[in-house]
Parts: C-alpha cells; sequence; structure tokens
C-alpha cells in the first residue's frame, strides 16, 4: 500500500485510529510508519523544558535534560508585557525544538482565584484580560519555532485540593466573563495548537467528558480547529470522552484504546466521530514537523531569564528612596535565599536549570575584594529551638556591622507546590523572628521576598524598603541585583491584589471546598474586583508597583467608534532616570442590569520614557470587552450606558478619569408564559392583545394598582378567576411575537 503523503483518517484501519486517540507512551503519540504516521513528543512545560528521556513523571520527580529555567508566569505577569511574553515564548520554543519536542505544555492560564492555590506560581493573574494577553503572545512566541503549545488547564482548574474529582461549581456569567475568557483569547487569537482539558468536574460534569465546554464553546463558539489533549490521567471514560470532543489521551492507556475498538464493533461508538479526532491528530503532525533543530543560543537565553526575572520584580515600598544602593555602601547579607535560590515551583513544571545564580556568589564575585557578610538566619528545613536561635544571634552579629542589610525571605519550596494548596498566607516564624531581630539593630532594611503565591506582608510596614521578587528563575538573583543597583528600574506590577487578611479574600468561605464540590460564590467578583466592590482595604493593590523615578498623566480623551473605544492621554517621565510606566485602563458600567465590579482592566501598556520624555499613548479597547454574559440568550451582550472609563497606575491610583456615552445591543429575551405582564404588555405587536385576553383580572384595577402587579407572569394570569382565555392562547401570541422579532431585522 502506497504511504500516503498526507494520511487522512478515512486511509487508516478502525485499529490504526484508535492507536491514534490514545498516547503510546508517557510522553508519546502512537507512530504508524506503515501510514507514514510520525509519533509526537509532548512535555512540559510553561517557563521551561521538562525533557525526560529515562524515568517519565508528571509531578517532576524524576531527572530531566538541562533547560533554561526562566522565571514562571506569577513573574512573567508582573511585567504585564506581551512583548516579553513572546520573547519568552520563542525562547522555549527553540529549546523545545532542539530537543525533537513537538508539544510545550504550557501556557497555563487558569485565575487566580485564591491566594492559596499551590499552583498560582504557574498561572498569571486574578484578571482575565492580563491572563489572556500574555497567554496569546506567549503561544505565538513559542509557535513560531514550530512547536506546538496546549493552553491549560481548560477549565476553571483553580485549586490543587482534590483536583482530579472536585466539582468547580460556577454561575454562567463567572464562567464566562471570568474562568474562560482568558481561554477564549488565547485561542482566537493566538490558535494554540492543543488545548489541554483540565482534571476538575464543572458543574458536576468532568472537562474530559463535557461536549458542551470542548464541542460547543471551544469548537462551535469560538472556532478552534486543534487538539484537544487531556490533563495527564485526567479521562475516566475514554469513549465518553471522544464523544465530547476530547481528541488525544495522555498518557498511554491499552484499555481506553480497547475500549474505543470495542465501542466502534458494538456500534456504540460512530466512526465518524473517532475520524474527527484522528484527522486533527494527523493535522498536528504535519503542522510540527519540518522545523529544523536549529541550535540555541543558552548564554542568550539565561540573558532573557536575567531581564523577565528584573522585569517581574514589583517594589512594593522604597521609602527614603533607600534604593537603589549604592556600591560603596557596606552591605550585608542575611537569609539563606541568597545561598540557596527560591526560584521556581514544584511538580510538572520543575526545570533542571543549565545554571542558577545566587546572590551571594553574585556580589562576592563582583567585589572580590570587599567582603560581603553573609549570614542565612534561618534554617529551609525544620530547625529545632537551639540551631534556630543559633541562627538567629548569627544574623543580628551580622546586621550590627552593616550600612545596608538586604534580609532575603520567601517560601520554603516544600511551602507550595503543584498537587496541594496552602492553609495560610504567613512566611515561617523562624523567618519573621529574624527580620524582628534585624530590625532592632539596623535601620536599612531592605526585604526581598521570593514567593509563587501572594503572601501575608504586614511585616513590611515594619521596613523602609520591601521588594516582591515572586519567582526569579534561574537567573532571579542576578535580576535582583539589578534592580538593587540600579541597573534596572523597577517596573513590575501587581498582578495579584496582596490583601490584609486571608478572611477578606473573595473565596475564603468557599476553598476549598467540600465533599467534592467548590462554589464560586463570589461569581465575577474576583480579586480587585472583589475588594473594590466591598471597599475593602488591601494590603498593596492590583496594578501596584513603585519605580526610581515618576511618571504623570494628562489630556485624557476617550472616543467611542463602531468596534473600539480608543482611550488616549500623555505620559511624561516626571522623575530623574529613565522609567517603564504600566499604564492602566479600568472602565465599568454604574448603572448596569448586571452587578458589576467598581472597575475592571480593559487595557494597559507598557512604556519606555526617557526621564523628562512625554509620549501620547493610545489604547484600544475592543467594544465585547465592555459586555457582560446574558445567561437569559447565552450570549455577550453590550449595554448601552455612561461607561466609567479611568487610567491609572494601578486599581487604586487612578489618575484620570471620564463618562463616556456607548449605544447598546439590543437585547430580546423570547416571551414565554412565565415573562411577566410588564414585559408582555409593552410589545408592540401583541400586548394589547394580552392585556385583551386578560382583561377579566385586569380590569378591575386602576392603572396606579396595575403597576403593582406587572412582576405577575402571564402564564399565571391566564388562569386566574375571571380570566375569559387560556395560558396556550396567550402562549400563541407571545410565539408570533417571538416569530416576528427573531425575523429579519
Ligand atoms: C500534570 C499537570 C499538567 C502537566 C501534565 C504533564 O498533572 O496538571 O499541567 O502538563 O500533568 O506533566
Amino acid at each position: 500500500m502506497s504511504v500516503p503523503s498526507r494520511p487522512k483518517a478515512e486511509v487508516l484501519s478502525p485499529e490504526q485510529k484508535a492507536s491514534l486517540v490514545t498516547g503510546a507512551s508517557f510522553w508519546e503519540t502512537r507512530a504508524l510508519p506503515e501510514a507514514g504516521v510520525r509519533g509526537l513528543l509532548l512535555t512540559d512545560g510553561p517557563h521551561g523544558l521538562r525533557l525526560q528521556v529515562g524515568e517519565a513523571d508528571h509531578l517532576g520527580a524524576h531527572a530531566s535534560v538541562p533547560a533554561t529555567c526562566f522565571p514562571p508566569a506569577v513573574t512573567l505577569a508582573a511585567s504585564f508585557d506581551p512583548d516579553l511574553a513572546e520573547r519568552v515564548g520563542g525562547a522555549l520554543g527553540g529549546e523545545a525544538r532542539s530537543h525533537g519536542v513537538d508539544v510545550l505544555l504550557g501556557p497555563g492560564i487558569n485565575i487566580k482565584r485564591s491566594p492559596l492555590c499551590g499552583r498560582n506560581f504557574e498561572y498569571y493573574s486574578e484578571d482575565p484580560l492580563l491572563s489572556g494577553v500574555l497567554g496569546a503572545a506567549w503561544v505565538r512566541g513559542l509557535q513560531s519555532q514550530g512547536v506546538g503549545a496546549s493552553v491549560k488547564h481548560f477549565a476553571a482548574n483553580n485549586q490543587e485540593t482534590d483536583r482530579l474529582r472536585s466539582s468547580s461549581d460556577v454561575d454562567p456569567r463567572a464562567l464566562r466573563e471570568i474562568y474562560l475568557r482568558a481561554f477564549e483569547r488565547v485561542v482566537r487569537e493566538a490558535a494554540p495548537a492543543t488545548v489541554m482539558c483540565s482534571y476538575n468536574r464543572i458543574n458536576g460534569v468532568y472537562a474530559s467528558e463535557d461536549p458542551w465546554l470542548l464541542t460547543r464553546v471551544l469548537r462551535e463558539e469560538w472556532g478552534y480547529e486543534g487538539v484537544v489533549v487531556s490533563d495527564w490521567g485526567a479521562v475516566g471514560d475514554r469513549v465518553r470522552s471522544l464523544r465530547a470532543g476530547l481528541d488525544l489521551e495522555m498518557p498511554a492507556s491499552a484499555r481506553s484504546v480497547s475500549a474505543v475498538n470495542v465501542a466502534l464493533c458494538e456500534g456504540a461508538l460512530d466512526e465518524s466521530v473517532l475520524d474527527s479526532s484522528v484527522d486533527r491528530i494527523l493535522a498536528l503532525v504535519r503542522k510540527t514537523e519540518g522545523a529544523a533543530l536549529a541550535p540555541v543560543d543558552l548564554e542568550e537565553h539565561h540573558a532573557l531569564a536575567q531581564e523577565v526575572a528584573a522585569r517581574g520584580i514589583v517594589l512594593l515600598k522604597n521609602d527614603d528612596d533607600l534604593l537603589p544602593l549604592r556600591p560603596d555602601q557596606q552591605l550585608a547579607v542575611i537569609g539563606e535565599f541568597a545561598r540557596t535560590p527560591r526560584y521556581q515551583g514544584a511538580g510538572s513544571s520543575l526545570v533542571n536549570p543549565t545554571r542558577l545564580d545566587c546572590v551571594l556568589d553574585l556580589l562576592r564575585g563582583a567585589t572580590p575584594a570587599v567582603d560581603v557578610p553573609f549570614a542565612a538566619g534561618f534554617s529551609l528545613d525544620d530547625a529545632d529551638a537551639a540551631a534556630e536561635e543559633a541562627l538567629l544571634r548569627e544574623a543580628v552579629a551580622v546586621a550590627r556591622t552593616a550600612e545596608v542589610v538586604l534580609l532575603m525571605l520567601g517560601l520554603p519550596p516544600a511551602a507550595e507546590s503543584e498537587g496541594r494548596d496552602r492553609m495560610h498566607l504567613s512566611l515561617p516564624r523562624a523567618q519573621l523572628r529574624v527580620l524582628a531581630a534585624v530590625r532592632e539593630v539596623c535601620d536599612h532594611v531592605v526585604v526581598a521576598v521570593s514567593n509563587g503565591g501572594v503572601v501575608d506582608l504586614s511585616f513590611g510596614e515594619d521596613v523602609p524598603a520591601l521588594l516582591e521578587c515572586w519567582l526569579g528563575g534561574q537567573a532571579g538573583a542576578a535580576g535582583l541585583l539589578d534592580v538593587l543597583y540600579g541597573r534596572v528600574n523597577p517596573s513590575g506590577r501587581l498582578a495579584e491584589t496582596v490583601p490584609l487578611r486571608l478572611e477578606d479574600t473573595p473565596s475564603y468561605l468557599d476553598f476549598p471546598g467540600e465533599l467534592g464540590h467548590t462554589r464560586y460564590g463570589e461569581g465575577v467578583h474576583v480579586g480587585y474586583r472583589w475588594y473594590d466592590g466591598r471597599r475593602l482595604g488591601v494590603r498593596y493593590p492590583f496594578g501596584h508597583g513603585l519605580s526610581y523615578t515618576h511618571f504623570s498623566y494628562r489630556d485624557l480623551e476617550v472616543r467611542a467608534g463602531a468596534q473600539r473605544v480608543t482611550v488616549s492621554f500623555t505620559l511624561t517621565n516626571t522623575g530623574p532616570v529613565a522609567g517603564r510606566e504600566v499604564a492602566q485602563v479600568y472602565a465599568s458600567l454604574p448603572l448596569s442590569v448586571v452587578r458589576r465590579a467598581p472597575r475592571e482592566l480593559r487595557g494597559f501598556a507598557s512604556v519606555e520614557l526617557e526621564s523628562g520624555e512625554s509620549r501620547r499613548i493610545e489604547i484600544a479597547v475592543d467594544r465585547g470587552e465592555l459586555a457582560y454574559w446574558d445567561h437569559r440568550i447565552d450570549a455577550w451582550i453590550v449595554e448601552g450606558g455612561d461607561y466609567s472609563v479611568e487610567v491609572g497606575a494601578s486599581s487604586r491610583d487612578i489618575r484620570l478619569s471620564a463618562t463616556l456615552a456607548i449605544t447598546g445591543d439590543p437585547v430580546r429575551i423570547p416571551l414565554s408564559l412565565d415573562s411577566t405582564l410588564g414585559e408582555v404588555l409593552p410589545d408592540p405587536l401583541i400586548g394589547e392583545r394580552v392585556r385583551h385576553e386578560l382583561d377579566g383580572f385586569l380590569a378591575q384595577f386602576d392603572e396606579l394598582t396595575l403597576q403593582g402587579l406587572l412582576s405577575l407572569p402571564v402564564g399565571r394570569v391566564a388562569t386566574f378567576p375571571g380570566v375569559d382565555s387560556t395560558p396556550e392562547r396567550v402562549a400563541a401570541l407571545l410565539a408570533e411575537a417571538n416569530a416576528a422579532h427573531s425575523g429579519p431585522r
């Protein structure tokens, strides 16, 4: 049989097809050399290649080849810079391609519903616009190298607790406006080669077996044509998942291949369903073949990792401009993280770095003639009280000698990981004791925190300078020193709110759920939407971040076009040094038919300006970004009204604002017997006729009293005593109106 150059499902046997829709090994799909079908190699992860050539696992337990460990998503997100995200994606694509990897399993774009989620380090933000824009950019970068992406975890996978079974119970608006929104943007704007379905259930249905999610929404509404791949081990019933639209089960499962063959033989599975998945997998094989295994420049990638680490650092406090440091200042370094960097998260994304910087070595290497006193201060393991006390005393002794102390705190690797959630936001007690003791003997303490999930930063009140470094990747130490010494002016902004207390967080009473269910009780009010809506104080707001310079905003203009709103303003660097500002555009509709947050991020721009430089900035906001999801008609609706449009340096540092009148979409809810008198009587076509049908009841009331009855469903009134009509006659009139309104406009 001649091997077709571009095989299609119809030339393959049922058995061949059944073998293609389930993995052939932990990381590979089935090859069919006799049919000219190459096997695909898929592997993690979102911030570095985790390619295993020996034992395979999906939790980072076994070795993987050396690869550049970029800062994880939590850090990249703080840059608010899609161009940077695209560059990282491109570099990862180059490394993946150089090892013959066809699909790299990222980006992770799940929304940060609670700061306790163990995988927040691997995700971007509490905001769907920021998550979607950065995720799409990362995918474009990766796929520009001929490597397929796998945007994950689709969908509503916002906790690690019981993640393979728990049901995320989410209302339609929150699902569409918050939890699916970033996926929709990535799919529509970047066409990822694959979408990875999540482990969990959504409103009781496993994502891997949900036709509404995988076919109706993903393919029919969003037009997705790529491959849906399962998370590793997410498939329970392979036949049911195939019917739902899950093309590729990973990893290998002989049981699944057999189940598909049996279902085909017994007529329980239509072969056309199998063919659709096989054709999509064959298309992916074709799409990823041929890209040259170009060598990569790992030094260049290390430099990019350093740039990202510095760009992701958020300067939260800088009293009396203590930062940037001067090289002549007598600096002491305290904290085990200066010697043992906390630079990435644990689990399936774990990277074996090509090299790893630490602050202490870099400082001592930079000034070999100058001693850099160091004390660990605390242990990353559980040290006994005596050992802890000794470490603390040593730290105090070192701090006494210093003009400035760099104190490096953070979450130990064991504190946060894929597979489990945190129970609280505090740093380890031993670290806080060291901070308090050091503060007793030194006024100039700069605290740098390394953590993947938001932590309680209340200790920051006691120090003059505080930097949130997130997880810096293999070059994080160099990135931090670039910021500390002013070689890089910090421009990171918070992509997640830092709350005053865990109890204030939106999901506090519903995380991580109970008895197999997690109620998303906060609805659309996630992150800053919640704190702003409830007028809660926060430690540091979404979008916040300081600089070594300052920026002013002026001359706001807002214009509404047919397809988009254009927001323009003049941004000026009014400070002494060049710097980068992340200007943010927020919008809302104060008088809305639905409950909206006081402001929602609708656009942003990361702008580099020289000292004294001004630039006119223009940010376009697609009209659709203003829409709410109307579950009554399963559609996005842009409401008419006077929108609030704000421009600021953070969600709570609004510099300019305006009101903008927007013409809304016509909304017509089909009439039914449950429609009320208030909804039916005004109808121009049938309103008077329905009033006539119901006169036996209505005629007895004056107009004022009638106003109080408008919430009565017409179907109920049609059965009232005295009414000479029937629900059926009223229903016929309603159907006439619906037909007329749904016809050509
Ligand atoms: C893991 C993760 C997923 C990863 C996959 C393969 O369980 O949920 O993000 O890509 O399995 O390791």
